[in-house]
């Protein structure tokens, strides 16, 4: 699986750690910077994260800024974008077990690495349920159609 990663200048820390932790599971990793510690502004680099699943270079997407908030925020504007901020493990789970989240938000300043690589783990380990919660999802849709 491919992912695309990217993160401001509130989690860069994170998002090297994660990149590196995925690569050495063997996943392929499109990482969209920063790369060094320069102020940025968060939805910049949400929307380059974002185009890479939209054009299907890539399946899911790991945002990391300060909170995780603003990341989410501007990654969900984008049409079939599910974007969940997560900084506990049910969560994590369960954000692509029912939602079929496809970008994981995360706060550098607001949960340790450790716990950051083990959200990601989950989130690109854990598939979609189906079943009732693809009507669910599919209402998501329709409401981004809609407006
Ligand atoms: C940057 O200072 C901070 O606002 C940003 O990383 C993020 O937390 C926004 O939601």
């Amino acid at each position: 699986m491919k992912i695309a990663i990217g993160c401001d200048h509130g989690g860069l820390e994170h998002k090297n750690a994660i990149a590196e932790h995925l690569k050495e599971r063997g996943f392929e990793i499109c990482d969209f910077g920063i790369y060094e510690q320069t102020s940025v502004d968060y939805p910049d680099i949400a929307v380059k994260v974002t185009a890479a699943i939209k054009s299907g270079e890539c399946e899911r997407g790991i945002l990391v800024c300060g909170t995780g908030i603003g990341m989410s925020l501007a990654a969900n504007k984008v049409k079939g974008i599910r974007a969940a901020v997560c900084s506990d493990h049910f969560s994590a789970k369960y954000t692509r077990l029912h939602n079929d989240s496809n970008v994981l938000c995360l706060g550098g300043r607001v949960i340790g690495i450790g716990t950051a690589l083990e959200l990601a783990d989950l989130f690109v380990d854990t598939e979609f349920e189906g079943g009732r919660h693809q009507k669910r999802v599919d209402k998501i849709t329709a409401i981004e159609e809609a407006n």
